[in-house]
């Protein structure tokens, strides 16, 4: 479970970048977060694992036994181990491009064994049998020994799905996954996204929403920093149009040839 209540983050000018955003997202949930740009879906996420302290407001969340933090109160020590249960998959963040695709699936477990093991000793055979499983999970267990920096970008979101699945996390957070990826590659990540969200609560920031009308259980939409609409995926395109405004018809009339 995660839940966001009345977060508000205002700059020294008088901007209010969030205004009061609340919900919640239950195990069982593949939540999208639809919006326009600059409308504060990331701000949003910083926010959910900690990065970002919101000015008021709490972020709630449920450790792996159950226990609830508001990760904007507790120290830096608890913070940190909660966000060692927070899987995050960001586009082209946090991959060693030097490191092989199984080595960078390893990382995700990092912060959770004894420091001074991992340094001496590396992870024992069992963990690594375990992270070419996640892997071969998402369908690159091929490319276990490649350096990732030589991997397409579909190929790089899957070690970064792989990683997250290896980090067993309690709950599953993605800003733009399939962002610059083909519609095929983008089909397939929301596919190895969806299933996750069986056993843990899942949100994720998109730009399609017709991707999260067709895997998402739920879909958000920001707008100014606050939450514009909350309900069924599938949105018509009036209220599409109410989400997006002038964005959305500068889109439509480039598909209308106005701009060729
Ligand atoms: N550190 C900061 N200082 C000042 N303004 C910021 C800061 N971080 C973000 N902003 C502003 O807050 C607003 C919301 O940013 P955010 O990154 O959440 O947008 P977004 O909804 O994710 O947009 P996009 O779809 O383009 O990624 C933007 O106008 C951004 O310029
Ligand atoms: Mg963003």
């Amino acid at each position: 479970m995660i839940e966001v209540r009345n977060l508000c983050k205002t700059l020294p000018n008088g901007r209010k970048l969030l205004d009061g955003i609340s919900f919640k997202v239950k195990k069982g949930e593949f939540v999208g977060i639809l919006g326009p740009s600059g409308a504060g879906k990331t701000l949003t996420l910083r926010c959910l694992n900690g990065l970002l302290k919101p000015d008021s407001g709490e972020v709630i969340v449920e450790d792996a036994i159950g226990n609830r933090y508001d990760i904007c109160k507790i120290n830096k020590k608890q913070l940190r181990q909660i966000r060692q249960q927070i899987g995050v998959i960001f586009q082209g963040y946090h991959l060693v491009k030097r490191l092989t695709a199984l080595e960078n699936v390893m990382i995700g477990r990092l912060g959770q064994i004894n420091t001074l093991r991992s340094i001496v000793y590396g992870f024992t055979d069992e963990e690594a049998a375990e992270a070419m499983t996640a892997l071969e999970q998402v369908k690159i267990g091929n490319l276990a020994n490649a350096k990732t920096g030589n991997l397409s970008g579909g190929e790089m979101q899957r070690v970064a799905i792989a990683r997250a699945i290896f980090q067993k996390p309690t709950m599953l957070i993605a800003d733009e996954p399939i962002s610059n990826l083909d519609p095929s590659n983008a089909k397939t990540i929301m596919k190895l996204i969806r299933p996750l969200s069986q056993n843990i609560p899942v949100v994720g920031v998109f730009h399609q929403p017709e991707m999260t009308a067709k895997y998402c259980t739920r879909v958000i939409a920001i707008k100014d920093g606050k939450v514009f609409y909350d309900g069924d995926p599938k949105l018509s395109n009036k209220q599409l149009a109410d989400i997006y405004g002038e964005e959305l018809s500068l889109i439509e009339q480039q598909e209308q040839g106005f701009y060729n």
